[in-house]
């Protein structure tokens, strides 16, 4: 049966400017990392997507790699954007990166001109699409000149295969230059896609002010620990999540019990909040208004639903986030 997206999906989700572009993002935005490969159900993609869409968000991440296998997300996107999304293609806003390992041989990694400029007509056949709305560069690069690299992503602008580009784990200093590089060229840096939560908080020492300070977006990505910061491992792994699947990047001794002990703590507190510890996590990350979109995954339409819940309650007492440090401390 065709879908017909629902008519009311604008007015409840938020939509925070990029820094200082005429972007606009869904305060929640979904990334394809996992659950959306040739491994996945292809139906369970399309429930999400649809799920997504329905409730307003408007911003879809991929990267060259993300499967398995690697391309097979963006090949999936692809076909659902084509049997589903079809005529929705302008309210959405869809990225891609390169910058690790794509294929064999010296130019599938990294961030040379020739890897970028090549992945990214690999991405445009892959989703079946003309453009991306944000091309990034995905890692940087310690030998290739930042020059060259920056303006690999200038020149796909210029192309028209891109319409915005951004920078994903650069460090501030590195990040700096990139963004100054930009200028200079004429495209700006919009956005920088660092990862960010209770568990990650690099971003706390110098990149927010740098990103706030210069105009710059900012979209944390595994903002719930790649599922650590739920409930879903109080009581144990369970057979479907993340830390049990073969190709999943959370491994289950990453769940020790010292974690335990704290999300138990943390869960306790997002209960009086009347939340879901998932929904204060991202809560707690789009309390600081330089974040522009918090990029979650999924693996079921319901865990999204269920996600989407945060926006309901973005603010936080001084007592709650004194009593949050003290047990992340
Ligand atoms: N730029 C980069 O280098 C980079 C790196 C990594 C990711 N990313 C981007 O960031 C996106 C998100 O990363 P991520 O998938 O690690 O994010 P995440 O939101 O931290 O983790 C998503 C996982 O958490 C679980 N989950 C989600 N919502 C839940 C809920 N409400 N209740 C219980 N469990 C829930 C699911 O795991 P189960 O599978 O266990 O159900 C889901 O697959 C990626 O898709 C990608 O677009 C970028």
């Amino acid at each position: 049966m065709s879908y017909t997206p629902n008519s009311s999906r604008y007015s409840e989700m938020q939509y925070r400017r990029c820094g200082k572009s005429g972007l606009k993002l869904s305060a929640i935005s979904l990334g394809l990392w996992h659950n959306f490969g040739h491994v996945d159900q292809l139906e369970n993609c399309s429930d999400i997507l649809k799920l997504a869409f329905d409730r307003g968000i408007t911003h879809f991440d991929l990267a060259n790699n993300y499967g398995p296998p690697p391309g097979s997300a963006e090949e999936n996107f692809g076909r659902l954007l084509k049997r589903d999304f079809s005529g929705y293609r302008d309210e959405m806003i869809i990225s891609t990166k390169a910058g690790y390992t794509m294929w064999d041989g010296p130019y599938g990694d990294w961030g040379s001109k020739k890897y970028l400029v090549s992945s990214l007509d690999q991405s445009l056949k892959r989703l079946n699409l003309d453009y991306v709305d944000i091309f990034y560069h995905h890692r940087p690069d310690p030998e290739t000149p930042l020059e060259e690299t920056m303006a690999a992503l200038d020149l796909v602008v210029r192309q028209g295969k891109a319409l915005y580009v951004g920078i994903s784990n650069y460090q501030p200093i590195e990040a700096a230059r990139a963004i100054q590089l930009l200028k200079e060229f004429g495209t700006p840096c919009i956005i920088h896609q660092p990862k960010y939560s209770m568990y990650e908080r690099w971003i706390e020492d110098g990149l927010l002010d740098l990103l706030g300070n210069e105009g710059v977006g900012c979209i944390p990505f595994s903002p719930l620990a790649q599922g650590m910061l739920t409930d879903k491992y109080l009581k144990g792994i369970p057979s479907d999540s993340r830390a049990a699947k073969a190709h999943g990047a959370l491994q289950e001794n990453q769940i020790t019990e010292e974690r335990l002990v704290q999300l138990n703590q943390l869960n306790a507190i997002a209960e009086s909040r009347g939340q879901k510890l998932a929904q204060m996590a991202l809560s707690w990350i789009l309390r600081d208004d330089r974040i522009t979109s918090v990029l979650v995954g999924a693996s079921k339409p319901e865990q999204l639903a269920d996600s989407l819940a945060c926006l309901s309650n973005t603010t936080f007492s001084k007592t709650e986030l004194d009593q949050i440090e003290n047990i992340l401390m």
